[in-house]
């Protein structure tokens, strides 16, 4: 697929964030309309694109979310975008937890929105979510797709009272492009950690943008059957740490309900 040239508000904001960009600063692909962006990152990156390649969509007509659900992508409303990194064995554990933590980092520096995390890395304003990640790995690379509503337009209405976007939450308008470069930035930089050994800066920012969802309760399937725990913590890996009766619990990837 040819990608088409990126649109000029795009091209300025990454150009003025160049030196934070890092590892995301070289190679942009921008399309009008994908199925899915982690789709096109994913061919490219097992063709050998170096780590760092951006693909950026204005629209996509099949976004996946995780689990399975799609991800409502209409055309100027969000922002899509996935990654390829080539993480460390190590690193890769901490990867989503990372990409949580920037996305907040991001939004927040080009917006003054302050944002949570909820476990693995969903991003949340005051109980509705803003923004998702989905990272999918293949044996020498992972990639790591972002969706941010920037507009209400940017989810349907029929999940307007658990999703919200960053124009809702702010009452004003607000532009993709210096949304996404700090973002970009921001994963650049927690991504430099990871890749240097540095997780301890990665998991303590997530704790302190996770702390309205801890000691909450939550639900999950194991085997078929339905528990219930009091989430405490992530562990030095990004695990859940459940309260469950007198014991603790790792949960380690797959879906907990917050009740
Ligand atoms: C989630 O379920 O929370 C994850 C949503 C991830 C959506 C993004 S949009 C860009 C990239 N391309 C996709 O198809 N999905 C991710």
């Amino acid at each position: 697929m040819t990608p088409d040239p990126l649109p000029e508000e795009f091209a300025v904001s990454m150009r003025l964030a160049k030196e934070r960009l890092g590892i995301f600063g070289h190679r942009v692909l921008w399309y009008s309309e994908v199925g899915s962006t982690n789709d096109i990152a994913g061919t490219f990156a097992e063709k050998g694109a170096d780590e760092g390649l951006v693909v950026l969509a204005d629209r996509q007509t099949a976004g996946r979310g995780r689990l399975g659900r799609s991800w409502a992508s209409p055309s100027g409303a969000g922002i899509y975008v996935s990654v390829v990194l080539r993480p460390t064995p190590a690193g890769a554990r901490l990867v989503t937890i990372a990409a949580g933590v920037a996305v907040t980092e991001g939004i927040a520096s080009a917006t003054g929105l302050s944002t949570h995390v909820k476990w693995p890395n969903d991003v949340h304003v005051s109980g509705r979510k803003l923004a998702g990640i989905l990272a999918e790995g293949a044996v020498n690379h992972v990639v790591l797709g972002i969706g941010i509503n920037v507009q209400p337009a940017a989810y349907p209405p029929d999940v307007a009272s658990r999703a919200t976007s960053i124009e809702a939450e702010l009452s004003r308008p607000v532009d993709r492009a210096p949304v996404l470069a700090e973002c970009l930035a921001a994963l650049a930089s927690r991504y430099r950690e990871l890749h240097e050994d540095r997780p301890a800066g990665i998991v303590e920012a997530w704790r302190m943008r996770a702390a309205p969802m801890l000691g909450r309760r939550v639900e999950w399937e194991s085997a078929g059957e339905r528990h219930t725990g009091l989430a405490e913590n992530i562990d030095d890996d990004g695990a859940l740490i459940v309260k469950v009766g007198d014991g603790t619990l790792r949960i380690r990837s797959g879906e907990v309900r917050w009740l």
